[in-house]
């Protein structure tokens, strides 16, 4: 009985902290304090973007510094990893949106957000010009401002190759839009297979679904569609699901080619005990509304009946960004991006800094490299601003050993260069099933299974932004466990 009175009492009282810690960090997070205004003799940062690059320098900004202005025309951050989660509905859109608004009022000093697309970069000015294209506009809808320091991170956009119809019949997968828009289409195409008088053939090609990229998007999305197509629609749709089919096409040899060997054998393995069909060194060479035409490696085109494309075939520079290496010449000819130095400074230009999927480097286009590029720019920013006082002070020093000194000082603060640690690969690949190449101790570890994917959703749960973003989608996985999607 002594045991039991005590086990009750531990119990209570962990129960009682837990819930008394929590509701401390969620009042905190609400309710921050009050802010600095801006001042006019500090210098104006503008960030473009409210993406990963962009979130992440904001995070670990100190705000006090500067007059920080954040542009962008999403007043969020989107956590891209989950979004093929939110397009069969698994996770709903607002567990991985965090307002913008949300991070900047726990800021020291308060920062501009404007819900914006930037349309032009002037270097030589240092101005940006942007517009509030929304469906709803005020009076003035477009301004320009100018800027001390520019963080460009703006992203990427989804590489169509100017293959015909796919902007006009195919969902991409990049945008929150995207996701939902996608997942309208698929039940759209369940429920016109459902319509009475529906012939085979036509059901057939409703329930076709196709998705083109092999790259971790392409995977994810289908392996999420099949965990719907078994765990939901079965019993939904009991008539039609078996004649559901999901396409994977593939134009080089192997699916995930960032993924070691036996991972792509193994998703390989996965996909086709859920009857995922993957073809590989196949090419989509156009997108019609009601079906796609694939060249095979035997080089002959065929025409394929569908109800959906998802077009998931990579990325390429966005027009703005093509615009503003355009105006450097010189020091910017790299196709797939901006060049950056090792500081991550625009090549051709001292004071914008480039970061993430817009950029050209040596790393993969990934949330990782772009948020680890916005945590060091964050601490870059805290060295400019100690250089630019002591240059400010310099200025103005009275005696010439005043100057020396201080010229000392200036000399002492040095940029490191950036440097990207790589914290492994995970992706999901449906059937509760993830695969992981890990860096352990030096050697790369490489996993795939239920334990997998355990460890895949504990990862992707903390590495979420806030509180609230953990809470909402740890409930959304609850919710789907209990009375499914
Ligand atoms: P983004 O995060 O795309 O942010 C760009 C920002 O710029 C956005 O806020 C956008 O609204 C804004 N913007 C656009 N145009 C303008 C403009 N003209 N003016 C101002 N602002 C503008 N990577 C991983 O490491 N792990 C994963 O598991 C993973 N999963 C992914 C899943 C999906 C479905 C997708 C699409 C990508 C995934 N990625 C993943 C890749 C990752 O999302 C990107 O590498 C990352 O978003 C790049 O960060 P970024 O800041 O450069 O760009
Ligand atoms: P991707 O560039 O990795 O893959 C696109 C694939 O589409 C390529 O394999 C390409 O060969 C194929 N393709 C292109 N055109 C085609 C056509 N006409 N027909 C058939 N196939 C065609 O793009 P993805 O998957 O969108 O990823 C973009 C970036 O985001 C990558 O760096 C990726 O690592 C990262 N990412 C990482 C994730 C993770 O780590 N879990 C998840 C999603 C994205």
């Amino acid at each position: 009985r002594y045991f039991l009175q005590t086990l009750g009492r531990v119990t209570l009282v962990t129960v009682v902290g837990a819930s008394a810690t929590f509701y401390y960090i969620a009042h905190k997070e609400k309710n921050p304090g009050l802010q600095l205004p801006f001042d006019p003799s500090k210098k104006t940062l503008v960030i473009l973007g409210s993406g990963w690059g962009a979130t992440s320098l904001l995070k670990g900004l100190d705000t006090s510094d500067y007059n920080t202005i954040v542009v962008s025309p999403k007043n969020f951050f989107l956590f891209t990893p989950l979004l093929p989660s939110v397009a069969v509905g698994t996770l709903n859109a607002r567990s991985i949106l965090q307002p913008t608004r949300y991070l900047t009022r726990h800021k020291q000093r308060q920062v501009l957000v404007i819900e914006a697309e930037a349309k032009e970069v002037d270097p030589v000015n240092k101005t940006v010009t942007l517009s509030d294209d929304s469906e709803i506009r005020g009076q003035i809808s477009s301004t320009t401002i100018p800027y001390d320091y520019l963080v460009y991170a703006v992203g990427a956009e989804t590489q169509t190759f100017g293959i015909p119809g796919v902007k006009e019949h195919a969902c991409f997968m990049k945008e929150l839009h995207d996701a939902e828009k996608m997942q309208g289409r698929f039940l759209d195409c369940v429920e016109s297979a459902a319509f009475p008088g529906q012939s085979d053939e036509e059901k057939d090609r409703l329930l076709h679904m196709v998705v083109v990229g092999g790259g971790p998007t392409g995977i994810e999305l289908s392996g999420e569609l099949r965990d719907f197509l078994e765990e939901d629609l079965k019993s939904w749709y009991p008539e039609l699901a078996s004649r559901i089919r999901i396409t994977l096409v593939e134009a080089l040899p192997s699916v995930l080619p960032s993924f070691s060997k036996e991972l792509i054998a193994y998703t390989e393995r996965t996909f086709k005990e859920s009857d995922i069909d993957i073809l590989t060194k196949t090419m989509v060479r156009k997108v019609n509304e009601k079906s796609v035409v694939l060249k095979g490696p035997d080089g002959v085109e065929r025409e394929v009946p569908c109800g959906m494309v998802v077009w998931a075939a990579g990325n390429t520079s966005r027009q703005i960004t093509r615009d503003l290496m355009a105006k450097l010449p010189e020091d910017q000819a790299n196709k797939r991006g901006i060049t950056v130095d090792d500081h991550l400074r625009m090549k051709g230009t001292r004071d914008i800094f480039a970061i993430g999927d817009c950029t050209a480097s040596s790393y993969a286009p990934t949330a990782q490299v772009a948020s680890q590029q916005g945590s060091y720019l964050s601490r870059v920013f805290k060295l400019l601003a100690k250089k630019d006082k002591l240059e400010a002070d310099l200025s103005h020093a009275e005696t010439s050993e005043e100057a020396e000194k201080l010229k000392k000082q200036v000399d002492k603060v040095k940029l490191k260069p950036f440097h990207y640690s790589h914290q492994g690969s995970l992706a999901y690949i449906g059937s509760d099933k993830a695969i992981a190449d890990l860096p352990i101790f030096g050697r790369e570890w490489t996993s795939g299974g239920v334990a997998t994917f355990m460890f895949w959703r504990s990862a992707y749960l903390s590495t979420l932004f806030s509180l609230r973003n953990r809470s909402l989608v740890a409930g959304d996985w609850m919710r789907v466990k209990l009375w499914g999607r």
